[in-house]
């Protein structure tokens, strides 16, 4: 088996490669561009260029090194019928949630308005809600937003998920939800979703966390949401366009908290094992998981 590595980080192709080699002491495995044309089984990457698809052609399937696959279904160079195979949990979904749970908390337990307390020289106690009636909303119910709901869970918060499944009506989740926390994939139907008028559905007080893609959130509309005290803030670890660009409002406005990507980072040793054990036996012919559904865009 003829395996490829493909990554946009010249030290994390490194460490993919040996790991592989490692976990498949089988398979040749090579990486990007240093590859003869058609010479591939399977590609294991990050953002791979179009070119990889072209010279590649004998392609059985496409192993992503991430969870989320918006990138990779706009290249326009990916092969209709290509199997692609996404990373599930791999590490991530402990990492997630306690991002998750570290700005719930903080709204939670009022930081904000202990530190401008602090800054006030006050020393007064202020009271929380009752952590049963407070109802943290999460717009996404697979693999990582579980984990969010466990980590939640095990704080003693209320939690409520909605999907493309749910049975619940959005006007319902979202009126509920003081904090909502955006955790679905970036397809042709979730891009814009968080608009002007989903926005207002929320409560007034509630604060939005994304920690899914930035093309989910319309941005003006969350600052104008924000502006006129609506929301009381967001947390945000992903942007429509990454970096973000300097001039961007979302920098220096103060009920933003912005983080750069990395509410949950790709841990090369977990997703190696998890794609490699995969490999194994979609190679040989037997069911895996994490197979991306190419007309539902994750
Ligand atoms: N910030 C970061 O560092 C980072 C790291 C990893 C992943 N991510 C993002 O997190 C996303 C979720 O990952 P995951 O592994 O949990 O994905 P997943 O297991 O595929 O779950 C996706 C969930 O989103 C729901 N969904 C899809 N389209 C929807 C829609 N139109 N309306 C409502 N719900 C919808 C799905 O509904 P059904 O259950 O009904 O199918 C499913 O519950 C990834 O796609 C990626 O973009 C971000």
């Amino acid at each position: 088996m003829n395996i490829l590595i493909s990554h946009t980080h010249a030290q994390s192709a490194k460490r993919w490669h040996e790991e592989m080699l490692m976990l498949l002491p089988n398979a040749s495995v090579k990486v990007w561009p240093d590859v003869e044309q058609g010479w591939a089984d399977y590609a294991i990457g990050w953002q791979p260029p179009k070119e990889l698809f072209i010279s590649q052609n004998k392609l059985k399937a496409f192993f992503s090194a991430a969870a989320g696959v918006d990138h990779l279904l706009k290249n326009p160079a990916l092969p209709k019928g290509l199997p692609i195979i996404r990373l599930e949990d791999a590490g991530m979904g402990l990492q997630m949630a306690e991002y998750c749970l570290l700005e719930v908390g903080r709204q939670y337990h009022r930081r904000d308005d202990y530190l401008a307390q602090q800054h006030a020289q006050t020393w007064g106690f202020l009271k929380s809600e009752k952590r049963s009636e407070y109802v943290v909303g999460i717009f996404g119910a697979g693999v990582l937003a579980k984990e969010i709901v466990k980590g939640l869970t095990s704080f003693g918060y209320r939690s409520q998920t909605y999907s493309r499944s749910s049975t619940q009506a959005l006007a319902d989740f979202l009126s509920t939800s003081r904090v909502l926390i955006l955790c679905a994939p970036l397809t042709p139907e979730t891009q814009d979703y968080f608009n002007a008028e989903r926005f207002a559905m929320l409560p007034k007080g509630a604060y939005v966390i994304n920690v899914a893609r930035g093309g989910l959130v319309v941005d003006d509309d969350l600052l104008a949401a924000m502006d006129s005290g609506h929301l009381s803030g967001a947390t945000l670890d992903v942007f429509r366009e990454e970096p973000l660009p300097k001039t961007h409002r979302f920098w220096l406005h103060p009920k933003i908290r912005m983080t750069p990507h990395v509410s949950a980072v790709t841990l090369i040793g977990p997703s190696t094992k998890q794609v490699a054990m995969k490999l194994d036996r979609y190679s040989k012919g037997e069911p895996i998981t994490g197979l991306v559904d190419r007309k539902k865009g994750y």
